[in-house]
């Protein structure tokens, strides 16, 4: 049994509001993930409505997913959409270079991905494509899809079935455009981003928010000089950062791995906290009143493919670890509400850290999906500060800590607290004190298995999953929490 973790919780003295689009998601033309996961056409003997999976839209709508970007990744800057729209058997085939040379039909395009959005009720977040469009192209493609008047465009959009216009917001100007997405220095990206950016028009009432493509990781020089040149062009900035536990050449398992590998994986998750402290700071420096929204739109773990897959479709299962390492940035990006204002998961099916795996007609949950399951309380609540001391995690002459935490209180009154202990060996203990506030109720959830690289199959769908939390009670000094050894957990009071 571990000594004491202490938390204070300042219940009446939260100030940012944790933006749901923190809990966003990111699909892109890739391996499995819209065909077969999403998209199974209208024929298809997989319940769908026009086109698009049942339960996969039911499954998200119960995380209340938020928002969700497309079409990639490195696919949005070879894609070229007016090839996704129109009759579908008249579109045209196209290669995914990026992802396992396969063809791609245009069979899910513009309409496709909004009518999806639209079944989800979330916000659709459409990433531009600059490494090989146009300032046309991409001007083009808002004007089809927002603008509500007379337009060859708008024109165009009525001829292929679409009367109203759609409203979109978020808007990605290039993605990763310093590797897949153009190879370019941060000087020439600002200079092309200022000129997209100003094409990028805002029709009717119809508001983008403009996001600049952020850095890869620890690239501060890439924040600092398209901060320097564009700030006050863009609405949000991006970053990118995956939890990789060996190294790009060999990443390791998904499933197969050893206590050292998993201290790793969880180190190099922690490592997010440092990273976005970095670049605020950096952006701080050019926008001090965080007006520029900072948007990890790709983060998640990234593992060897499962044995027999196509390398080039990145399927990979889900175990406790991911959960564990979901629930970790998640409580990072929620102490960081004031400057990270959407986050994007990498990628929704069937592709990198999945929240949902499907084989034809079947469709599992996985573990990662029952963290948002859990958190999703968070969205739009306020967050509430908190002082923290974590007893230490400790692998050989390495220590990381054990618990991370997050807190909010939603528009009801009702305090949340999502806590996570990485220990795999030893349960923590939480003495939690709550100030400006008392609670009179305490319940909880949680998410636990057997084993660390416990998942859930087609055979086994149920394996990991939620169940209640009894580890928590209130006493006249505050609350105290007992976590199980690797345990994501929700508590309520009230
Ligand atoms: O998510 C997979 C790929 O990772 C994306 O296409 C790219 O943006 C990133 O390198």
């Amino acid at each position: 049994i571990s000594a004491q973790n202490r938390l204070i919780i300042e219940a009446d003295r939260g100030q940012n509001t944790i933006n749901r689009h923190i809990y966003g998601h990111f699909s892109e033309h890739l391996g499995r993930c819209i065909y077969g996961g999403y998209w199974v056409g209208e024929d298809s003997s997989v319940p769908n409505t026009r086109g698009i999976r049942n339960d996969v839209v039911q499954a998200l709508k119960d995380i209340r997913i938020p928002n969700l970007r497309w079409p990639g990744g490195c696919f949005a800057d070879e894609y070229h959409w007016m090839d996704g729209i129109g009759p579908r058997e008249d579109r045209p085939k196209m290669i995914n270079t990026h992802w396992g040379g396969v063809v791609e039909d245009n069979s899910f395009g513009t309409h496709e991905f909004l009518d999806l959005c639209e079944q989800l009720d979330a916000e659709p977040y459409i990433s531009g494509n600059v490494g090989s469009g146009t300032v046309e192209e991409m001007s083009k493609w808002i004007e089809y899809i927002t603008f509500d008047g007379e337009s060859p465009m708008a024109n165009l959009r009525r001829k292929n079935g679409r009367e109203e216009p759609w409203k979109v917001k978020f808007w990605g100007v290039g993605n990763e455009s310093w590797g897949c997405g153009g190879n370019m220095t941060p000087d020439y990206y600002s200079d092309l981003y200022r000129h997209y950016a100003t094409y990028c028009r805002n029709y009717g009432d119809n508001r983008l928010y403009r996001i600049a493509c952020g850095a890869n990781g620890g690239d501060y020089n890439w924040t600092e000089t398209v901060m320097k040149n564009a700030a006050r062009h863009m609405q949000g900035l991006s970053l990118h950062y995956y939890t990789v536990p060996r190294n790009w050449g060999d990443k390791g398992s998904a499933t197969n791995f050893d206590e050292k590998e998993y201290f790793t994986t969880i180190e190099k998750t922690l490592f997010m906290d440092e990273l976005i402290t970095k670049h605020s700071a950096i952006m701080d420096r050019y926008d001090p009143q965080k007006r520029v929204g900072m948007i990890i739109d790709e983060w998640g773990t990234w593992y060897n493919v499962e044995p027999g897959t196509n390398p080039g479709f990145l399927y990979q299962q889900n175990t406790l670890r991911d959960a564990i390492v979901a629930g970790i940035n998640l409580n990072i990006f929620n102490n960081h509400s004031e400057r990270v204002q959407m986050a994007n998961l990498a990628q929704t099916v069937n592709v990198l850290q999945a929240v949902i795996l499907t084989d034809e007609e079947k469709m599992i949950l996985t573990p990662t999906y029952w963290v948002f399951h859990l958190y999703k309380v968070h969205q739009d609540a306020t967050l509430l500060p908190i002082s923290f001391t974590s007893n230490k995690y400790r692998q050989g002459d390495k220590e990381i800590d054990a618990v991370s935490v997050s807190a909010s209180k939603n528009a009801g009154g009702k305090i949340h607290i999502t806590l996570v202990n990485a220990d795999p060996n030893n349960e923590q203990r939480i003495s939690t004190q709550l100030v400006g506030a008392s609670a009179k109720k305490v319940s909880g959830k949680m998410l636990t298995s057997a084993k660390i690289n416990d998942y859930n199959s087609f055979e086994q769908p149920s394996k990991v999953t939620v169940s209640d939390f009894k580890g928590a009670s209130l006493s006249n000094s505050g609350l105290s929490v007992v976590l199980p050894p690797k345990s994501v957990v929700l508590i309520e009071l009230q």
